[in-house]
């Protein structure tokens, strides 16, 4: 045809050693196939986030893309069930000589799934009104026999003084209570692989890290942490929900997309031993590297030491001494008041 642009891709004898292979010709990328004896072609570039098809692996007559994993036909470029509609473009091929001919024209043309935008992907804008303060349980806990936590309930403190005396609408979020994927690494992939909105807030719809990405990037001007102390860290849960935060962190990285703009960061942290400055310090460099602001004096902690096993007279400790609970509000109280500062033009 007129618009036909074969370029020779190489020797068939040495293009036969591979089942799937990505080849880069100027701008188009092609995944070529050999299989059962035969060459197919599809673009190199997935639907999704244009991940390299032909580094994926061939699974069946399906290549898989090394990123997600969202897969295609060989021979037709469709998607599977129930995604058939969606389609990769295609390109002939031709043997000639013992070379491999690949067709930069596509016989068709790319088609995507057939889903409307992610909620989390709409545009970043702060909705008017008062401060709005989000709370963040890190503590674990059994679902069904439930305890006192030092931890939330110094948080609930801060949250309870941020309602009735500074006025501020807040929400907690306890982490336990969220159902959610672990990290999947994919930034271990490529950078590119590292999406916004999340990956899996995308393709796994009962995945309820989204609830944190609500508060933390569209709802909230202050973000309240607390963490129990777990062998000298913060909790696995805090951890779980940092590894998810870093497509946030990863979109300033990429593509200068800064989705946290003037929101301040403060923790809690109790632990019946010690180790607070140190937790304090991990949480400091991740939410400052997430763009966060702080208050002065940006943590509040509590710990009887070492040489404190007795977890039971720690708990009794944080009820009985009031002036933790006055720490919490002062904390509230200075984030509020450097939110305020951070918004003076907006609120
Ligand atoms: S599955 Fe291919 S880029 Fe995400």
């Amino acid at each position: 045809m007129k618009n036909d642009r074969w370029v020779d891709v190489g020797p068939v004898k040495e293009l036969k050693k591979h089942k799937l292979r990505q080849i880069v010709i100027g701008k188009t990328s092609i995944a070529l196939i050999h299989k059962d004896g035969e060459f197919t072609a599809t673009s190199g570039e997935c639907n999704h986030e244009k991940g390299p098809l032909g580094k994926g692996h061939l699974k069946g007559d399906y290549i898989y893309c090394p990123w997600h994993g969202w897969h295609y036909h060989r021979k037709t470029g469709h998607a599977e069930p129930p995604y058939y509609t969606a389609c990769l473009p295609r390109h002939s091929v031709k043997e000639k000589g013992g070379r491999l001919f690949v067709n930069l024209r596509p016989e068709n043309r790319r088609v995507q799934f057939p889903h409307p935008p992610h909620p989390l992907s709409r545009k970043v804008a702060r909705r008017p009104g008062p401060i709005r303060m989000a709370g963040i349980s890190a503590t674990p806990m059994s679902k069904t026999l439930g305890r006192y936590s030092t931890s939330e309930n110094l948080l609930e403190t801060a949250l309870n003084h941020a309602k009735s005396k500074l006025k501020a609408e807040t929400k907690l979020i306890k982490l336990r209570e969220l159902k959610f994927n672990h990290c999947g690494g994919f930034y271990s992939i490529d950078e590119r692989a590292c999406t916004w909105p999340c990956t899996f807030s995308q393709i796994d719809e009962k995945d309820q890290l989204s609830e944190v990405y609500e508060a933390l990037v569209f709802w909230a001007d202050v973000i309240l942490i607390a963490t129990p102390i777990r062998w000298g860290s913060a909790s696995s849960l805090y951890y779980k929900m940092a590894e998810r935060l870093n497509c946030i962190e990863n979109q300033l990285a990429l593509h200068d997309n800064r989705l946290l703009k003037n929101k301040v960061a403060a923790f809690i942290i109790t632990g019946g031993q010690d180790n607070i400055q140190s937790v304090a310090g991990q949480m400091l460099s991740f939410f400052g590297q997430l763009g966060l602001f702080f208050p002065q004096e940006p943590y509040i902690g509590h710990s009887r030491g070492w040489a404190a096993e007795d977890m039971d007279n720690n708990i009794g400790y944080v009820k009985t001494h009031s002036e933790l609970r006055t720490e919490a509000k002062h904390l509230a109280e200075r984030a509020v008041t450097m939110s305020r500062l951070l918004l003076k033009d907006v609120v």
